[in-house]
């Protein structure tokens, strides 16, 4: 399906303030089956699936397994699916490209160059997104407006032009904190074990660290990066790859 941006921006528009039920249901509505949430196993999209769910029980989703995971997020892979009883699709990155990334540069590389770690991001996480999402005609994300300053501006809707200019949701894009704690309290959702330990946000275990109080949630992600835009290219396109699609 095509998507022209004057569409899109009118729905974002229309949907900017309204409850992330009422964006999800739009996009389950119109695009389910062929719409998927990109599940990472931290508390935003536990918030997104239960909403999510609640409208199309047979909501569907992924998650992308770095190979590079916290046991506890693999616990608690598991502990989605007994809950709602869905399956979650399991992606896995080319295990060619990982066995010549390592052969090449070593299992650590990410803590050798912001370049060696963006390279680990591509293969391990963009590449099989990429892969996955030819599939479909959108994807929804727990994305938050206060999360980082990268994504501030980010729409309730939008074109992914990285991923074959299918849509982008991000229904819970201006919750707060606050909004997140009190809807897993009254919900009583299932919480990712690594928060308990004083993580704050959860990628994978050699490049994520717990936060001190006061620090910036996101700053144990990538935390040996001086100056990291602490993204890894699922949601914010790095240089190398604005530039290949310059070149296309
Ligand atoms: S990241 O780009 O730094 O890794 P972050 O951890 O903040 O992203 O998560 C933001 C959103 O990206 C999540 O709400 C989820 O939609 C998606 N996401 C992140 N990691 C994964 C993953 N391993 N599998 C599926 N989706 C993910
Ligand atoms: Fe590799 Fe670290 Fe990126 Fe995971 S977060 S894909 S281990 S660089």
């Amino acid at each position: 399906m095509e998507f022209s941006e004057k569409e899109v921006q009118l729905w974002s528009q229309q949907l900017e303030n309204k409850p992330a039920a009422e964006i999800l249901e739009f996009a389950l509505q119109r695009f389910h089956p062929r719409l998927a949430i990109a599940h990472s196993m931290q508390i935003e999209d536990m918030v997104v699936l239960d909403i999510a769910w609640k409208i199309q029980p047979k909501v569907r989703v992924f998650t992308l397994d770095t190979g590079r995971l916290h046991q506890e997020t693999y616990d608690m892979i598991d502990r989605v699916r007994d809950r709602y009883g869905i399956p979650i699709e399991i992606l896995f990155p080319d295990a060619a490209e990982v066995e010549a990334m390592v052969r090449a540069k070593g299992m650590n590389l990410f803590y050798e160059s912001p370049e060696n770690r963006h390279e680990c991001c591509g293969v391990r996480k963009v590449h099989p997104l990429r892969k996955h999402l030819a599939q479909f005609d959108g994807w929804i994300t727990g994305l938050r407006r206060d999360q980082w300053t990268t994504r501030a501006h980010v729409p309730v809707v939008e074109i992914d032009t990285a991923n074959g200019g299918i849509l982008k949701f991000n229904p819970i894009v201006h919750w707060t904190q606050q909004q997140i704690d009190d809807y897993v309290k009254t919900n009583r959702l299932p919480a990712h074990a690594l928060y308990a330990k004083g993580f704050t946000s959860i990628g994978c275990l050699p490049c994520t660290r717990p936060t001190q109080p006061g620090e910036n949630p996101r700053a144990g992600r990538w935390w040996w990066e001086e100056g990291s835009k602490k993204e890894c290219g699922l949601h914010v396109a790095e240089p190398q790859e604005i530039k290949n699609k310059q070149l296309d």
